[in-house]
């Protein structure tokens, strides 16, 4: 709509300035030879602009109507000095040359910018998808050195916990429920037990399993996931969408790894949403190479500068989480094969993208090498 208004206003402004030239032309005596001669070349004005607009057509048209109206002016007042008026017949022909020329010129431009607009496009492209490398890269590498310095500490945080457990638990019954000192009890109880959970979580995050990789159907492990969630998603006003893509190949996984992944990553969506939303389950396969899970949330979303640090160990910003739950689980995807990706919405809330790699289909079906040709020594 908006181009078609542009079209008109510049089609009105060559009309306008094709007449106006005209006009001056019309109404000047023709005593004043020099201001003919200016009106004469600013005729080109229009015409080159209409053939820069509009191509070779449109310049061409413009001379045209040029042509009409300034012929009709040198047979009316100038044919009584024929070596003047055959001056002016030649700049009408110059009129159509250059409409013409300056057309096929700017389209050649265009064409040329076209490309170069195309090329750059790509070339911001590439580079997004490099810098996207560049920081996963950068991320395991980080996740990796980290993993094994502090794998010990929390190894060693483990058996004191036990200590702590155990002798509580001794001194609880000795602690009846009605004695005033007793809250401490139950407080020194779930502190521990919250720090045996970070301790645990950490040392899977530290010494992950070995996967044990087999063929899976992706949907039916959202499904299984899904339904751990429900209850937490009804409770807090959260509708789930599934758009499962039904044709899709097997996945070659860690099933209870990739569970793991999946109920993470949804579990953070519900919880970004506690006054209600909408948590939308996608799979797809991607240029046949690999299947995708998108996992949207209508949530507040992730601030820009967080949205690096999310996947980094002990990043969290609820008063209760342990922030290991998105590290396990980049690093449980890039053990099975894939990779998780984070991207904002364009309305609210964020979209994981979970990237699995897809089952080879028999494997042993890959014909046999050729035996090696006999050297002829
Ligand atoms: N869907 C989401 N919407 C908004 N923020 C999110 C979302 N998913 C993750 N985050 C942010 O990333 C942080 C890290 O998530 P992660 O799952 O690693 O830890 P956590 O959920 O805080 O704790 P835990 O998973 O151990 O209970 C969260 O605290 C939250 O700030
Ligand atoms: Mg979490």
């Amino acid at each position: 709509m908006r181009r078609h208004v542009r079209e008109v206003v510049r089609g009105m402004i060559l009309l306008l300035l094709i007449l106006l030239i005209t006009t001056s032309h019309y109404v000047t005596p023709i005593d004043y030879v020099y201001l003919h001669e200016i009106y004469q070349r600013i005729y080109y004005i229009p015409i080159i602009l209409a053939a820069f607009w509009y191509g070779p057509l449109g310049g061409l048209a413009a001379a045209m109507l040029t042509s009409v109206l300034y012929a009709y002016h040198i047979h009316r007042d100038w044919s009584h000095i024929p070596s003047y008026s055959f001056n002016q017949y030649a700049e009408i022909f110059l009129y159509n040359v250059i409409g013409l020329l300056i057309g096929f010129l700017s389209i050649r431009e265009r064409r040329h910018r076209e490309n170069l607009e195309k090329t750059s496009r790509k070339l911001a492209d590439a580079y997004e998808r490099l810098h996207a490398a560049f920081e996963q890269l950068r991320r395991s590498d980080r996740l990796a050195s980290l993993g094994q310095l502090s794998a010990g500490i929390a190894h060693e945080i483990r058996n004191p916990l036990g200590s702590i457990k155990g002798s509580i638990e001794i001194l609880q019954s000795e602690i009846p429920p009605a004695h005033p000192k007793h809250e401490f009890v139950r407080i020194i109880q779930e502190e521990t037990a919250r720090l045996n959970a970070i301790v645990a979580g950490f040392l899977q995050f530290a010494r992950p399993p070995q996967p044990a990789m087999e063929p899976a159907v992706l949907n039916d492990l959202i499904l299984s996931t899904l339904v751990l969630i429900q209850r937490e998603a009804e409770r807090s006003g959260v509708e789930i969408r599934r758009h499962l893509d039904p044709g899709l190949p097997e996945v070659q996984v860690d099933r209870d790894q990739i569970r793991q992944v999946l109920l993470n990553i949804t579990l953070n969506g519900v919880q970004a949403m506690s006054d209600g939303g909408v948590l939308e389950i996608k799979s797809g396969i991607d240029q046949g190479t690999k299947v995708w899970v998108d996992v949207s949330d209508t949530g507040p979303g992730i601030k820009d500068e967080d949205l690096e640090r999310v996947f980094d160990p002990f990043f969290t910003t609820k008063p209760q989480g342990t922030g290991l739950g998105l590290a396990i689980s980049f690093q449980l995807a890039t053990n099975n094969g894939g990779t998780i990706l984070v991207r904002k919405n364009p309305d609210s809330g964020v979209t994981f993208r979970i990237e699995l790699p897809i089952a080879q289909r028999n494997p042993s079906a890959v014909p046999p090498a050729l035996p090696a040709p006999q050297s002829a020594e």
